[in-house]
């Protein structure tokens, strides 16, 4: 097979290589609604470690190999202050302003698929969208349940605007809204299915009241403890929503649930015993557990010899980093602010640890008028604070 079909195929046998076998609808919304309709001409290229820049005019070749590869594709940076093209050297090198957050992206194929197949649609399904981007989700979707029957919502009027235009040039008009996903679509409800395609933190309870009994919900949810777990939870008939972490997902979060990045003044030191590493290298049941626990994130990066793990409070923004250098027996905690973010997180290590190290796929969420709550096996044993 060749041109666009045989990419498309090649590109679904790649995918199906990390996430598994691709169900025959999945599959056929792909082959239907080809990616490189809802590329930009100039984007970038790559996972968390970008470093590449994609100019269908300067490259084609390299730029339909990036679109038909399973890498995400930066659309958008900064909220659209910054535009992409100024951030793209001769060379196709990268020259990142530190403020250039990405904001808006094409996700990464064997991701949509992932978050499709938990999503489950099938034809006359209604579904909400949250977070068009470019668009091809929701072409996705229109092509799995019918285009009259997607709606979706972005809160980026100059992205919507987009993409509305690469939906028409791919021949389907799922009803767009420009706005906050977060507030859902009551004029469209009820929904039999609602996919987030942004991260998010709090389970928005719109989205749990507009959905039918028995509707699924599907979101990445971002606490930013290491990586994000997806959510797939069901709706009940007395209007709640219960749910497990089925796998690993991870998204550009959602506008109104960014971590706030400006630290209060205050800075204290002090030193801990715990190796940073223990944390920085926890994996994703415990992270969940933490973050859980605290409500904090945490992230880590590695300098020559030294190892830095940063725990985060993101409503305040405040931070507590705690140095790990070779041949210490203490380790330096620098922390801003009054919350012992660094203790905090690892108290709520050590209490993951005595659940005898529970993985991801045993926690659950229950969403209810008043919030949500993460339970390990059932909603009886609530993972909160000591
Ligand atoms: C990863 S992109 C979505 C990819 C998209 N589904 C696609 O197929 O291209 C995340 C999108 O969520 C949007 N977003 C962020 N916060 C939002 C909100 N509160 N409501 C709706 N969209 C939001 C961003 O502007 C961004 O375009």
């Amino acid at each position: 097979m060749t041109g666009t079909a045989g990419r498309i195929e090649r590109m679904i046998s790649d995918i199906t290589a990390l996430v598994g076998d691709i169900p025959g609808p999945v599959r056929a919304a792909f082959q239907a609604m080809p990616r490189h309709l809802f590329i930009p001409p100039v984007a970038l290229v790559g996972g968390a470690d970008m470093t590449a820049g994609i100019d269908r005019h300067a490259d084609p070749a390299a730029w339909m190999n990036a679109v038909y590869s399973d890498m995400p594709i930066v659309t958008q940076l900064a909220d659209g202050a910054v535009p992409i093209r100024d951030t793209i050297s001769d060379d196709g090198s990268l020259r990142l302003p530190p403020a250039a957050d990405y904001t808006s992206s094409n996700s990464a194929p064997a991701t949509v698929a992932d978050l499709l197949v938990l999503l489950d649609p099938a034809p006359g399904h209604r579904v909400l969208e949250v977070g068009t981007g470019t668009g091809w989700t929701a072409a996705l979707l229109s092509h799995l349940v019918g285009e009259h029957n997607v709606t979706s919502i972005e809160v980026d009027p100059e992205v919507g605007g987009q993409a509305a235009k690469n939906l028409g040039e791919a021949g389907v008009t799922p009803y767009l809204i420009v706005g906050d996903g977060a507030d859902g679509c009551p004029d469209r409800a009820l929904y039999d299915r609602v996919h987030v395609t942004c991260g998010i933190r709090q389970v928005p309870y719109a989205w749990v009241e507009q959905s039918r009994p028995g509707g699924i919900i599907v979101a990445p949810w971002c606490p930013n403890f290491g990586g994000g777990h997806a959510v797939r939870l069901v709706v009940t008939l007395d209007g709640i929503a219960h749910g497990r972490f089925p796998r690993f997902a991870s998204y550009m979060m959602m506008r109104s649930q960014r971590p706030a990045t400006t630290p209060g003044d205050r800075r204290s030191e002090h030193t801990t015993t715990v190796d940073p590493r223990t944390i920085a290298a926890a994996p994703a049941g415990a992270n969940l557990a933490m973050a859980a626990i605290t409500g904090l994130g945490c992230y880590s990066y590695r300098e020559d010899d030294t190892y830095r793990v940063v725990v985060t409070d993101p409503p305040t923004g405040n931070w507590s980093v705690a140095t790990w250098r070779p041949g210490r027996d203490e380790y330096t905690v620098r922390q801003a602010g009054d919350r012992p973010l660094w203790e905090e997180a690892v108290d709520a290590y050590f209490r993951w640890v005595s659940w005898g190290e529970p993985g991801r796929d045993r926690f659950g969420m229950t969403v209810t008028p008043e919030g949500q709550q993460v339970w390990l096996d059932t909603p009886e044993r609530p993972v909160t604070r000591p």
